[in-house]
């Protein structure tokens, strides 16, 4: 993971200064501030906002920079964003399939999925709060989770039926509050994800914790109860840090915050 992780960022730090290296041509600055370099200079700058965010360079961000809101929101909306998802989820099914993912077969085997944008999109949501431009509003956003209405997220749900039906347990870490319950419930069945083992959700105890020792927390419990934890799916860096630390971890685009 580090490995990859680091030689990811040999790689776009080579592109990023080949990119610079080549922008920086004192013949072309005329031509360049007529073709409005401005414009290009703020979508690199926001291209690379994001990318760090994704790979946790950038965290605990309140809001996206103004400057990058409608950049953010043209990717959340854009087939980029889908094309992203899909290519993450296609690795998990190489993995899948790969030799090294024999299950023992005996009920331990467990799989672990986040909800929020993972499972579900709240970007409904954040299309009317700003693409992550407005501070995060805790009481609105938990007001349209409690209707149900999220989309799925239609990878996501073609992936979650494959990888139950291979016989992992699945668990739903969320780091919903539990008041949220039954509208969680009802959004994810009307959606049509159906058959998981369990759905943690954060209770009175768990609110004042960080979402990451939570999430870490809950995997402890699956631990002790035998449970191998084969992998997870998650937007969120918080779904994967600390211990204990599964086989494989698959992270899903999310540029609107950070938890
Ligand atoms: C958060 O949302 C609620 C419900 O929509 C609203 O009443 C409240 O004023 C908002 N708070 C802030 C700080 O914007």
């Amino acid at each position: 993971m580090g490995k990859l992780i680091g030689f990811l960022l040999l790689i776009s730090s080579l592109f990023f200064s080949l990119v610079v290296a080549a922008d920086w041509n004192i013949l072309n600055q005329g031509k360049k501030n007529i073709n409005g370099v401005v414009g290009d200079g703020l979508k690199k700058y926001c291209e690379s906002w994001r990318i760090n965010v994704e790979v946790n360079n950038i965290r605990g961000f309140d809001v996206v920079p103004q400057e990058c809101v409608e950049y953010i929101r043209k990717y959340m909306t854009s087939s980029q964003y889908k094309a992203d998802s899909e290519r993450a989820l296609e690795e998990v099914a190489l993995y899948l399939s790969g030799c090294c993912c024999t299950l023992e077969g005996d009920g331990k085997d467990a799989w672990i999925f986040d909800v929020d944008d993972t499972l579900l999109s709240t970007i409904p949501y954040f299309k009317k709060h700003g693409f992550g431009g407005e501070k995060l509003n805790a009481t609105s956003l938990e007001a349209w989770m409690k209707e149900s209405k999220a989309p799925a997220l239609e990878h996501t749900l073609k992936l979650f039926h494959d990888i139950k039906d291979r016989g992992f347990k699945i668990f739903l870490i969320s780091s919903r509050r539990e008041t949220l319950r039954s509208s969680s419930v009802d959004n994810l069945i009307k959606v049509g994800y159906h058959g998981w083992t369990s759905l943690l959700l954060r209770g009175l105890e768990d609110e004042f914790m960080e979402v990451q020792k939570y999430k870490s927390e809950a995997r402890h419990r699956l631990i002790d109860e035998g449970y191998r934890i084969w992998g997870i799916v998650g937007d969120q860096w918080s779904s994967f840090e600390g211990l204990p630390v599964p086989k494989r971890t698959f992270k899903l685009p999310n540029s609107m915050y950070h938890i």
